[in-house]
């Protein structure tokens, strides 16, 4: 990242100098996919690739944001925001609603959101299944909460980002996103139980890469089947009951019940409902393997990870499929799986470090091969969470 041209561009639009800068991390997820809203585990990691926000405070109590990557700005009025409109009564474009959902939440639970100049960047790249909308959340609230002169723990902060995007900009994620980009941890992979709300770190093996593979396939989680595949989750926790009257999250149900009774379920459901029961049951089987440096067991872990998403939870892609397929004949490949919601997106590789150069043009070359289409393949490192530079 660029940050002296970050902060030139700062001080050309605002005719200032920025006070602080802001990095709030991406994320990619080794394994628990779409269990965050089942209240199952997940095992994100923060990564090299992040937000970055320069700004100073506005005295006039009124938000500019400065969006360097697609050169458009928009002004924010607190008493607008309600009613999705910019200062000047314009409907908000859809970048905007992230910082604005933030200010949003913050001021429903009066946390003060002082007008700031804020002029961002990011090489997340957007719709990529890297989280860079959790990471524009992560760094306004921090941001906010630095500017505002009030404090809370770096998982209420995750919370409330949360919250923006399921009731301001519409998409019903989970925590996972958030999260991460809040808590993560130098060379550390984060256990993170989306029930109890209890984590802790996990680290990444030494000698273990982490490869990411773009498709350069993009989606957008508002318009994609996410709502949908999380009201499937719904109607299989309520066809369940009828059966376990206890369950009220699919995290509730074993894998011999779901068995039992899934001959009882509507199709869909059913096939949704296999996927995340037998994929909470993965991320502690991944954690054990992480935690004794098992490659094999990693691997296989992976692999069946991204079949369940491919064959039940469908949220596989053909390109995503054969960035996965490839990985079977590279070398040093420990194991492959599309990482986070899907739709499109980025595959997430563990790879042995010694071989991580050979394995990236391979499956760089593989790919276009096979799909024509260039897919940018890059090693990427654990990094921490949220923080001012
Ligand atoms: C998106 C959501 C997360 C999670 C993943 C799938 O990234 O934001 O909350 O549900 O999809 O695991």
């Amino acid at each position: 990242m660029n940050l002296t041209e970050l902060h030139r561009s700062f001080t050309e639009n605002f005719g200032r100098a920025p006070e602080l800068i802001v990095r709030a991390p991406g994320r990619v997820n080794l394994l628990g996919e779409h269990v965050d809203y089942n209240a199952g585990p997940v095992l994100p990691v923060a990564i090299d690739r992040a937000v970055y926000i320069a700004a100073a405070p506005n005295t006039d109590g009124c938000t500019r944001l400065h969006a360097l990557d697609l050169s458009q700005q928009v002004d924010l009025r607190p008493e607008r925001l309600d009613a999705r409109l910019d200062a000047a009564g314009n409907p908000l474009p859809g970048w905007a609603c992230y910082p604005a959902g933030v200010a949003w939440v913050l001021q429903q639970e009066e946390f003060s959101t002082p007008g700031v100049f804020a002029a961002y960047t990011s090489d997340v790249p957007i719709g990529s299944g890297l989280s860079s909308s959790a990471a524009v959340e992560v760094g306004f609230a921090a941001l906010w909460q630095a500017l505002g002169g009030w404090s809370l723990e770096r998982l209420a902060l995750a919370q409330l980002c949360q919250r923006a995007e399921n009731q301001y900009v519409g998409v019903s994620c989970g925590l996972m996103d958030q999260f991460a980009s809040a808590c993560g941890v130098e060379d550390h992979a984060l256990y993170f139980d989306t029930r109890s709300l209890e984590w802790e770190p996990a680290p990444i093996p030494p000698g273990i890469a982490l490869v990411i593979a773009d498709s350069g396939v993009r989606r957008s989680l508002t318009h994609s089947g996410y709502n949908e595949r999380r009201a499937a989750c719904w109607q299989a926790v309520r066809e369940l009951q009828a059966y376990l009257p206890g369950v009220t999250s699919l995290r509730d149900v074993a894998a011999t019940e779901l068995a039992a009774y899934s001959p009882y379920l509507s199709e869909i459901p059913r096939k949704r409902a296999e996927h995340v029961v037998k994929e909470i049951a993965r991320v502690g089987s991944t954690l054990s393997a992480l935690q004794r440096g098992d490659r094999q067991a990693l691997g296989a872990l992976m692999y069946a990870g991204h079949n369940s998403l491919r064959n039940l939870y469908e949220v596989s892609t053909p390109e995503l499929d054969t960035l996965v397929e490839l990985t079977r004949h590279l070398p040093g490949c420990i194991g492959a799986r599309l990482t986070g919601a899907g739709f499109g997106g980025c595959t997430i590789n563990l790879v042995e470090l010694d071989h991580a150069q050979d394995f990236i043009i391979g499956l760089r070359d593989g790919y276009q091969q096979v799909t024509g289409r260039q897919s940018q393949v890059y090693l990427c490192h654990a990094s921490q969470g949220v923080h001012f530079l």
